[in-house]
């Protein structure tokens, strides 16, 4: 074996090591270099915000309004809508990467990353094995990182595809098509109206309970109306007030098969993670009769399902909006930050920093508002050490310096 190439492949980096060049890696990785940190941005595919390009439909626009998607240092562009297409959003993450130099090491698979207690250092290898080295760790892996795939009982045998929304990008392959969705949060709500759009006919499962909420209301939208709310009122008041508008607006949706849960939205959301869904237009479809709603499945057939009320329907393909979850348990070695989901254990806004250089950004259960808010306070802290570190530490002589590859 070459030697020389062996040391090659160990790499000391004079800024902290980021893992993931989704929104979230990137707003920490430009608020560094604002303050002239360098880091590094290891990714497993081959661009930035591979969630957004490669994992999402055509028609996707933002959930929330533009104010509350912007990263830190660099606003959306005066003539985005007020809710931004998918596209819109990836060419202002390919402007704000381009604006602070931003360059991810891309097919970067991190299959370990662990802190050496003797040398105090980050050690993080990837799949072709390489070892990067940092005193700063930075997760950015993202609550979204792997799609979950249930378990149901006779899914091998079924007839036709079975996908999961990752890979769902337009109704236009099953027009005409009888599909079943399975789970019924935003993503299968979505898809729904989506497959509705194109002629097919959905069936959407909702066997857990959801709140759908309208995503305005009286012109302004529901999360400023309730995050403006949650500043002066109780919890419990702001979820009351904001149940009462939606009854108002979409009708008693228990009527329509989807049963409402006992807590509050906003508070569930906060507790547990559970989004609302936001309505635009999925109700509709569902009081016309284009999206049926089925309770739970039963089994999976051959060429269709049979469901737990005893029905049996034959269907063409089905579509599994079962939602994702976060990898970090099975890289990030020897740590108790997180929990065994992936998720930090103390909830926002304490949440972006552990020990020993750990940091987090993305994991707040609050998309990119999160993200803004970590990716300031983290780049900040990391700045302060990171000067002082340079001034200690420019005589080493055993560094080996990251080359532009
Ligand atoms: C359909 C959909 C719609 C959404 N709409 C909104 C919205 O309107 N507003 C909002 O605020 N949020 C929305 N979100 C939430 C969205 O996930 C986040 O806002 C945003 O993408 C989070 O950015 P992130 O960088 O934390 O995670 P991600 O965008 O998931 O980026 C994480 C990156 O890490 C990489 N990675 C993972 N594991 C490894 C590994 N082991 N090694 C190397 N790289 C790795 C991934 O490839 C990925 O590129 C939506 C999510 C979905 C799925
Ligand atoms: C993701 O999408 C982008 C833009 O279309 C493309 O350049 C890239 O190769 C895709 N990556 C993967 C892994 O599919
Ligand atoms: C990504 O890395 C793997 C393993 O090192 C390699 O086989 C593959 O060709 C690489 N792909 C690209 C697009 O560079």
């Amino acid at each position: 074996m070459d030697p020389f190439k062996e040391k090659a492949k160990c790499v000391w980096i004079h800024g902290p090591i980021i893992v993931g060049a989704g929104p979230s890696g990137i707003a920490v990785a430009a608020c560094l270099s604002e303050q002239g940190v360098p880091s590094l941005i290891l990714e497993r595919s081959d661009c930035i915000a591979s969630l957004w390009q490669n994992k999402t439909y055509d028609r996707l626009k933002l959930h929330l309004p533009k104010q509350f998607c912007e990263l830190p240092l660099m606003n959306f562009p005066q003539t985005f809508p007020k809710y931004p297409t998918k596209h819109q959003f990836i060419s202002y993450m390919e402007s704000y990467a381009d604006q602070f130099d931003i360059h991810p090491k891309f097919n970067q698979t991190v299959l370990s990353a662990e802190f050496d207690s003797s040398s105090e250092i980050w050690i993080v290898k990837t799949h072709d094995g390489f070892q990067y080295f940092s005193p700063w760790l930075v997760v950015a892996t993202g609550e979204n990182a792997e799609p979950v795939i249930p378990i149901i009982h006779g899914m091998e045998h079924f007839h036709g595809p079975v996908v999961h929304t990752s890979d769902y990008k337009s109704g236009s392959e099953y027009k005409n098509k009888k599909v079943l969705v399975i789970g019924c949060g935003n993503s299968g709500m979505e898809v729904s109206l989506d497959l509705c759009r194109h002629n097919a006919i959905p069936h959407l499962v909702a066997r857990n309970t959801v709140h759908i909420l309208p995503r305005d209301m009286f012109g302004f939208s529901t999360y400023g109306i309730a995050m403006s709310l949650y500043k002066w009122l109780p919890l419990k008041l702001v979820d009351k007030f904001l149940l009462l508008v939606a009854s108002f607006l979409l009708g008693n949706t228990n009527h329509y098969g989807i049963k409402r849960p006992k807590t509050g939205p906003i508070e569930l959301k906060l507790a547990t993670g559970k989004t609302p869904v936001l309505d635009v237009g999925q109700i509709a479809q569902i009081k016309s009769g284009n999206i049926k709603v089925m309770e739970g499945v039963k089994e999976i057939t051959r060429n269709g399902a049979k469901f737990l009320d005893g029905q049996e329907k034959g269907f063409d393909a089905i579509i599994l909006a079962t939602g994702y979850k976060s990898n970090v348990p099975s890289w990030l070695k020897g740590n108790d930050f997180f929990t065994k989901d992936g998720m930090p254990k103390t909830p926002f806004p304490h949440g972006w920093k552990g020990e020993q250089g750990l940091y987090t950004v993305g994991f707040t259960r609050r998309g990119l508002h999160g993200t803004y808010f970590d990716a300031i306070k983290i780049s900040e802290d990391i700045t302060k050490q990171w000067k002082t570190l340079k001034n200690k530490s420019c005589s080493d002589s055993h560094i080996i310096l990251l080359n532009k590859s």
